[in-house]
């Protein structure tokens, strides 16, 4: 077998300060290349005073971690500035939060051009390189620039924007010639997928074929939806276990019989924290019953501290879960943990299927695999209900869900009450089906279905 070259901005091994339990992209490539073997490269993480000359290789197995250092500037334009002041935002439809500049988008340019050629002496002909995620959009063109003969393919964790929304980024025709450069192109969800066709028809002049082969930019590639999975045996597992851990009981034990409520996201202003806070605060204002019945852990390690947008969401979560607590809490019992940490997954996992209801409602979001893992983590005889924003790429696949509209505060209150008492017939009704699917169409499934397809695209650079 080939050869799997994974690059991604984020190398799982180096990760700063990570628990392993806040990014998606991290958890679902852990197990990826350790079938065929490869290379997983990206950034080490670290900021140095100059630029690395080459990649710093690290084996263990089959898989060499090859690392990249950045530059404070590089830092600064290609990871804050273009990828996380422009790209994510605008790509989770948040245009007002968008922050162009042309000094950023060269500086974005410049360090995947920088990438692209350290990693070419690393390749082998027969590779396969896969390439995650918008920090690298550009990086496909600049290896096939370099001279790369190897099959190239990408996949895009975020959402993509509809055509309006990316009319407003000034290099947008660049961005998506280069995206074109690869021989398949991965989205999340059939939304991501038309919201491509439509630029590639309508704006690019380009050509969509009934199998997902697109012509355009005076070449030819693929585009499919690929929906992220989790490893659903190996959450089971993990959730079975620790049950029965110290944290859990110590967990199981504070909450007194109370239900439990439990939201873990990365601090972002895309998983509307601000918004699902004030529906547990409706909750306990219109159903009284629920006072002192009910505990909301909301998991939020931080995240891209340095821009001012996640500075501010932090405060205003700040505020309103204080407000709560200020507000409801009894002596003996405070309706909102808050905690700013992460976990160690099996950790999590625990928490997870301990809590009777999994509160997810994104404001928008590629994928979301802690929807997944909540139902993956679930005791079949008696499993919790996933309380799901329709925004989440998830709520496509995940129909037994409550799938709510994270924008209507009351509307999300109503459906907690409803998951909190609901009956376990129903639950169990609604988390079978959820299960099952997410049992066959798993992680290995995904890559799987992505790594067939990139075998089988026509490799640009051999026409
Ligand atoms: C999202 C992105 C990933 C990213 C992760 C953590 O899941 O899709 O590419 O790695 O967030 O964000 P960070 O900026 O800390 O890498």
């Amino acid at each position: 077998m080939n050869r799997l070259v994974t690059v991604s901005n984020r190398v799982a091994p180096v990760r700063r300060g990570g628990t392993g339990a806040e990014g998606g992209l991290a958890v679902a490539m852990q197990g990826a290349m350790k079938d065929r073997g490869g290379v997983w490269f990206g950034w080490s993480g670290n900021i140095v005073p100059h630029e690395s000359r080459e990649a710093k290789v690290i084996e263990t197995g089959r898989i060499s971690y090859a690392t990249l250092d950045l530059t404070q500037r590089d830092y600064d334009e290609y990871y804050t500035g273009f990828a996380n002041s422009v790209l994510w935002p605008l790509f989770h439809y948040r245009l007002d939060l968008t922050d162009f500049s042309r000094r950023d988008m060269a500086g974005y340019h410049r360090v995947n051009a920088m990438f692209a050629s350290r990693l070419l002496p690393l390749l082998e002909d027969s590779d396969v390189v896969w390439v995650h995620d918008y920090h690298f959009i550009p990086m496909g063109a600049y290896l096939r620039q370099a001279g790369s003969r190897q099959k190239l393919g990408f996949f895009l964790h975020i959402p993509w924007p509809p055509m309006e929304l990316l009319l407003t980024l000034p290099n947008h025709e660049a961005l998506v010639r280069d995206l074109c450069a690869y021989d398949l192109i991965g989205f999340q969800t059939q939304t991501d997928l038309y919201a491509f066709q439509q630029y590639i028809r309508e704006e690019a002049g380009g050509e969509v074929l009934s199998d997902g082969r697109i012509k355009v930019f005076g070449r030819s590639t693929m585009a499919r939806a690929f929906p992220i999975s989790i490893d659903t045996a190996e959450v089971a597992k993990l959730a079975r276990t620790a049950e029965h851990s110290q944290q859990s009981r110590r967990l199981k034990e504070s909450l007194a019989g109370r239900q439990l409520i439990t939201g873990v996201d990365r601090l972002d202003y895309t998983k509307g924290l601000p918004e699902r806070l004030e529906a547990y605060q409706h909750l306990l204002a219109s159903y009284a019953a629920y006072r002192g019945q009910v505990t909301l852990l909301q998991i939020a390690p931080p995240s891209r501290g340095d821009l001012a947008d996640y500075q501010q969401m932090r405060r205003r979560v700040e505020t309103i879960a204080g407000h709560i607590n200020g507000g409801f809490a009894e002596f003996d019992w405070s309706p909102v943990r808050y905690l700013n940490r992460g976990f160690k997954r099996q950790t999590l996992m625990g928490f997870l299927r301990l809590s009777d209801v999994g509160l997810v409602t994104p404001l928008r979001d590629g994928m979301n695999l802690v929807a997944k893992e909540y139902v993956a983590a679930q005791a079949p005889d008696n499993p919790g209900v996933l309380v799901l924003s329709r925004f989440a790429g998830a709520a496509r696949e995940l129909d037994g869900a409550l799938i709510v509209n994270p924008y209507d505060i009351e509307g999300v209150g109503e459906s907690l009450a409803r998951a909190l008492s609901m009956s376990q017939d129903e639950r169990r009704e609604r988390w079978d089906a959820m299960f099952k699917r997410l049992s066959r169409y798993d992680l290995t499934a995904w890559r799987e279905s992505f790594m067939t397809n990139l075998d089988a695209a026509p490799c640009a650079a051999a026409a």
